[in-house]
């Protein structure tokens, strides 16, 4: 287990650089950890609630694994803030190869 930076806009527009993210856990969880408004997590992580929805910078699109089928699902729910660069942020699971990591938490859906 490591430690890496990544930067992540929050709900309100915020920035924030979380120089000492753990590798091993999800983005989600580590949102969580330092209070990112606007990452819920509601479900716990199993891609069912769609409350930890962010944009990957475009930079990042292609060097993160792409997303499964159960988070893919879940993406087509929240179609209404849907973009190419959807994440669930549960789904994605930290690793050395993410320092730098930039993304911006979507706004909440109305699904
Ligand atoms: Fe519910 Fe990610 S925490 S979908």
């Amino acid at each position: 287990m490591s430690t890496i930076t990544i930067n992540i806009t929050d709900a309100d527009g915020q920035a924030h650089t979380i120089a000492d993210a753990t590798t091993g856990i999800t983005l989600m969880e580590v949102s969580k950890q330092n209070g990112i408004a606007g990452v819920l997590g509601n479900c716990g992580g199993g891609a069912a609630c769609g409350t930890c929805h962010v944009y990957v910078d475009a930079a990042w699109q292609d060097r993160l694994p792409g997303p499964d089928s159960i988070e893919e699902d879940m993406l087509e729910i929240l179609e209404d803030t849907r973009r190419d660069n959807s994440r669930l942020g549960c789904q994605i699971r930290l690793t050395d190869a993410m320092e730098g990591l930039v993304v911006k938490v979507a706004p909440p859906s109305d699904y």
